[in-house]
């Protein structure tokens, strides 16, 4: 199945193409329920490291900027047809635009910064700003956005606290990130509103520093199993008009997920 953050997410983005849009699910098989959260100290752990994700069966990863190895990574893995690179810890609008011109396919930042989406959007390159608050959640919508990273997660409260900011918007969707792995993944995955969840638990910095390239794809290959037992993403959003004012158009509530199978 082809989904997050193709067929499902994509347009709720940011404006990305439908022929962009239809590319890049050709290159991805696989259902992206979960985004690898990567830091990289070498960039040349990037290739191996792109094998040891693919092999799992979870050919996505968000290169973060926090270290100078970042962006060359970024360049090696957007190499890769059959994984999807993006860029994570995009803190300013110069950074998103060397990120989209190294490879990225879609721009992860921490917070909610307008210059940084108005950038990406200008790029066609998808967006997924942090929001932590309604008042972001609230301003990340009025920029045309219909997903956000929902950061810290475990921090501002966990899945409780996600469906109480959740419930005043209907039409957003959200990829919490920040202290999930094995064991906290699925409560997330079942909300009606979580198109994926972020983490850094399968892809540990020492485990990558080691080359134990092995681990990764134990770690990852779990990561895919749990996610693909929580079943399929939501439906998608509609994204917003592209005339008039998009902060203005309601959707419809999501319905209540039947039990994750
Ligand atoms: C991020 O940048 O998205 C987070 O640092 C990832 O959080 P985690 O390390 O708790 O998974």
């Amino acid at each position: 199945m082809k989904s997050w953050p193709y067929s499902d997410a994509k347009p709720l983005f940011s404006s990305v193409s439908r022929e962009e849009e239809e590319k890049i699910q050709e290159e991805t098989s696989a259902t992206i329920r979960v985004i690898p959260v990567v830091v990289l100290d070498d960039s040349a752990a990037a290739a191996p490291l792109a094998d040891a994700l693919a092999e799992a069966g979870l050919p996505c990863a968000e290169i973060t900027l926090r270290t100078a190895a970042g962006a060359a990574a970024i360049g090696i893995m957007a190499q890769r047809r059959n994984l999807l690179v993006g860029a994570g810890t995009v803190l300013d609008a110069g950074q998103a635009e060397h990120a989209a011109q190294a490879g990225a396919r879609f721009i992860v930042s921490p917070g909610f910064d307008e210059e940084v989406v108005r950038r990406c959007q200008e790029l066609s390159v998808p967006v997924l700003p942090g929001a932590a608050t309604a008042t972001e959640i609230q301003r990340a919508r009025r920029a045309g956005l219909r997903v956000v990273k929902f950061f810290p997660a475990e921090t501002l409260g966990g899945v409780g606290a996600l469906d109480a900011l959740s419930a005043p918007f209907p039409d957003m969707r959200f990829v919490p990130t920040g202290g999930i792995g094995p064991a906290n993944l699925q409560p997330y995955l079942a909300r009606s509103v979580v198109l994926a969840v972020g983490g850094s638990w399968m892809v540990p910095r020492q485990l990558i520093a080691d080359r134990d390239w092995a681990q990764v794809t134990r770690l990852a290959r779990d990561a895919a199993r749990l996610a693909a037992q929580s079943g399929p993403p939501p439906p998608p959003v509609p994204a917003p008009l592209a005339t008039g004012s998009p902060g203005e158009r309601t959707e419809p509530a999501p319905r209540e997920r039947s039990q994750a199978s």
